[in-house]
């Protein structure tokens, strides 16, 4: 077991047994993972990820089910909130995410906080500034900003270059919503690079031409996140776990390449004031490139995963990783050998939230396997995600994740055209 700092919590500890089969082979997932005070019941996770489930940008009961099933389902810990909005005028519209740009957030996330910690899973939220990513057409029609000036494809949007107010305002918003997660006993927050988003817009030379103190050597586009941190720490104090999703490469000529990957890492390690590195592969600077980063079917299992591998050989810090890694041997590999600290298995909780419990239950061959068509993301231009295989997935409050087995009044049916699902 990883062991930084001293514990507070202690949430279920590994069972000695699991069921009736030999699980022997699993016992590396269900080993806790202790980062500061708090202790991760298994090293199974699920990556900050929007669902299309907000309203308002707030979560709905809807979104609480959703990461209540996870729990339920034995997950160690559950990020919620994929690319939350920090800044009042940031479109929480697009793709119906969180925003915890105002207090009045707090008790929202402390609602998903209880529905939770209530079955023993970790729970923390990822925090975002979407840069040149965000879209400038809906709800407040506020021009998108970014380091540069550089047109962003995926979304349209031709962002004005950030000054030093509006860099001062984000660092400031950042904290502030650091604070939020704190005060509504979120186990930590996990500061999103993905994207690539606001920090690795700073990073990539791609995104970032700015002559000033922001731009051109490696220091300078360090700088944003660095004081950033700063500010954060200040208003959280140095307890609170505080995590970064950052590139390990974003495999294209002109974006951040994996020796400058690890020295970034090394950087944010070396402040002292970073608890976690959740590393990805990929960027969406053109469309082509976005699938990169969600791979879908055309990918092998894993693609990436000798980014964490290289990271936890450079880096003391837990190391996260999630990307297409989809089934329990493979992630159970990982975790064995080393190649991270966690895996992530989001897309493959949206087709079964239950993987840990029966894995538990010595029922692996139950689970419901996700085949990464990306079905659930592709979705999202549409509206909620939803799953390929799994129907009742964001439908928790009108379908059961359990169904229970009928033993009277039973009826013959036929099933034309089940495609991949499973009886
Ligand atoms: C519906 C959906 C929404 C996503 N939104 C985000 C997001 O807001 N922020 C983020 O960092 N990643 C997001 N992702 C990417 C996931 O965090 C993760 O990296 C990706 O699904 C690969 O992991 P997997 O193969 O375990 O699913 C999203 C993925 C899905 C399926």
């Amino acid at each position: 077991m990883l062991n930084i700092g001293t514990p507070r919590r202690c949430f279920e500890q590994r069972p000695q047994t699991i069921g009736n089969t030999n699980v022997s082979k699993y016992n590396a997932l269900l080993a806790p993972l202790q980062i500061k005070s708090l202790m991760i019941r298994n090293r199974i996770f699920s990556t900050g990820h929007v669902p299309g489930y907000a309203s308002d940008g707030l979560p709905t009961e809807r979104y609480f089910r959703y990461h209540e099933e996870k729990a339920k389902g034995g997950i160690g810990l559950t990020i919620f909130g994929g690319t939350t909005a920090v800044s009042p005028e940031h479109t929480a519209a697009l793709w119906s995410q969180l925003r915890v740009a105002d207090d009045g957030v707090i008790p929202h996330l402390a609602g998903m906080r209880e529905r939770v910690h209530a079955h023993g899973a970790a729970v923390m939220i990822q925090l975002d500034h979407l840069g040149r990513r965000m879209a400038w057409n809906t709800e407040n029609w506020i021009p998108a900003m970014a380091p540069s000036p550089i047109p962003e494809p995926g979304h349209r949007s031709f962002p004005r270059e950030m000054d030093q107010h509006d860099i001062d305002r984000v660092i400031e918003e950042f904290a502030a919503a650091t604070w939020r997660a704190r005060e509504a006993g979120l186990d930590g927050v996990e500061l999103s690079a993905a994207g690539p988003h606001i920090f690795a817009q700073f990073w990539s030379p791609f995104c970032n031409r700015r002559t000033d103190g922001y731009g051109g050597s490696f220091d300078n586009r360090m700088r944003f996140s660095l004081e950033l941190l700063e500010a954060v720490r200040k208003r959280v104090g140095p307890d609170f776990v505080v995590g970064m999703r950052v590139p390990g490469d974003e495999y294209h000529s002109e974006g951040l390449h994996p020796e400058e990957c690890l020295k970034i890492a090394k950087r944010l390690e070396d402040t002292g004031m970073i608890d976690f590195l959740d590393v990805y592969g990929g960027q969406s600077y053109e469309h082509y490139t976005f699938s990169m980063t969600n791979t879908n079917m055309s990918f092998p299992i894993a693609p990436y995963l000798h980014l964490p591998m290289a990271f936890r050989s450079e880096i003391n810090l837990p190391i996260l990783h999630a990307q297409r890694i989809q089934d329990i041997d493979t992630a159970a590999r990982a975790i064995s050998e080393g190649a991270t600290d966690m895996v992530g298995m989001t897309r493959a909780h949206l087709s079964d939230p239950h993987i840990m419990r029966k894995l538990m239950e010595g029922r692996p061959d139950d689970i419901r396997q996700c085949v990464g068509a990306a079905y659930c993301i592709d979705q999202l231009d549409f509206g909620p995600a939803m799953c390929l295989h799994n129907p009742a997935t964001g439908r928790e409050e009108h379908l059961p994740q359990t169904l229970v087995r009928k033993t009277s009044g039973l009826r013959k049916v036929v099933v034309v055209g089940g495609g991949p699902s499973r009886a």
